[in-house]
């Protein structure tokens, strides 16, 4: 590619990127759009609320915010997939990749960043001792920030097929993006939001409310902006398919309880009709026994005769104790075999009842 090439593309990208974002009116007022529900929940909650304006409470902009971020954690996790294709040697989908960092550089970019600097800007004139951290996340929001766009423009390349892109570049990105826009996320959430929640005053937070707009998310919001229908399609699939995966899971899991149930009944059936087939058995000889003794003349063959019936029962015992052992130990196996079919998914408890036996 020449000088000039490079010039007109990155131009075609940013007229793009401007393009995309006059695709559907999201921006709306802090009422919303109404229309079909999204697949999301955040948006029509958000809807569902009462105008505000007058009383925004904290928990009315940290929930937007916390709502934004579960938004951009269904991407990165739409990301994750596509990179783990490139981990076995199978080949991405470049353009869903590509419009999911579109969405990130033109959405929470730009609106969740700049809410979230009002709500930072509060925090550090209310609580000084937050100050540090405030500082911390806000400079690694201006580096995810360049980030996005960077990695944005790699992988139009990437989908153009650029031959200088190699997909493993690709994956390598991708997962530092990933790690440092989950950690910042988390850092937001754990050390800045409870303290501006605690620090803020119902001034602060219905100014923030009033200078920034409420964007409905294009993604996932009620109305799906044309440009992003394939992403929206693709995540839509991508959830259904993990559902199915643990219905099936589940559907396993239960089939392997009943298996081993049933094996364990039918185990437990055969040694009570082994024991109670013993306790026949050791009555009908003690009767028996006990007739004979009935008509023994001397008592010295009374007493071989009983010292012969406890060495008889003696035997019986410890053949009937081998024969229950047996059986136990036949049932345990047939109980345990249905768990061979564990899959990771399974349960922690199914996988701990598999163990294999302590000794
Ligand atoms: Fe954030």
């Amino acid at each position: 590619m020449t000088k000039e090439d490079g010039k007109s593309a990155k131009s075609a990208k940013r007229a793009k990127r401007a393009d995309n974002t006059k695709g559907a009116d999201n921006t709306k007022g802090a009422e919303g759009g109404k229309g079909a529900e999204g697949i999301g929940s955040v948006d029509s909650a958000r809807r569902a609320r009462a105008p505000r304006g007058h009383a925004a409470r904290p928990v009315d902009v940290l929930d937007d915010l916390l709502g934004e971020h579960h938004y951009l954690g269904r991407m990165l996790k739409v990301l994750e997939d596509q990179v783990a294709l490139i981990s076995v040697g199978q080949k991405p989908d470049a353009r869903i990749m590509s419009d999911v960092m579109h969405y990130v550089t033109n959405f929470p970019d730009r609106y969740h960043h700049a809410k979230e600097d009002l709500v930072y800007e509060k925090l550090m004139l209310r609580d000084p001792a937050a100050r540090a951290a405030v500082r911390h996340e806000t400079q690694a929001k201006r580096r995810i920030v360049a980030d996005s766009q960077s990695l944005f423009d790699l992988l139009e390349d990437y989908r153009a097929g650029h031959a200088d892109v190699e997909p493993e570049q690709i994956r390598l990105r991708v997962l530092a993006y990933i790690k440092e826009l989950r950690r910042h996320m988390e850092a937001e959430e754990l050390k800045i939001y409870p303290r501006a929640k605690k620090a803020l005053r119902t001034a602060d937070w219905r100014e923030v409310d009033e200078r920034v707009k409420t964007v409905i998310d294009p993604v996932f919001g009620a109305e799906v902006a044309e440009n992003y229908q394939a992403l929206h399609d693709h995540y839509v699939e991508s959830v259904k398919e993990v559902e199915i995966g643990k219905l099936r899971a589940r559907f396993e899991e239960t089939v392997i309880l009943i298996e081993s149930a049933s094996a364990l009944i039918a185990g437990v059936k055969r040694i009570r009709a082994r024991i109670g087939e013993h306790k026949q058995d050791a009555k009908r000889r003690n009767r028996e026994f006990g007739r004979e003794l009935l008509k023994m003349k001397d008592l010295s063959t009374a007493r071989e005769g009983l010292s012969t019936l406890r060495e008889t029962n003696r035997e019986m015992r410890a053949t009937l104790e081998g024969d229950v052992k047996s059986l136990w130990k036949g049932t345990s196996e047939a109980a345990r075999r249905p768990f061979q079919y564990l899959s990771k998914e399974s349960s922690p408890l199914l996988r701990w009842l598999a163990r294999p036996p302590q000794n």
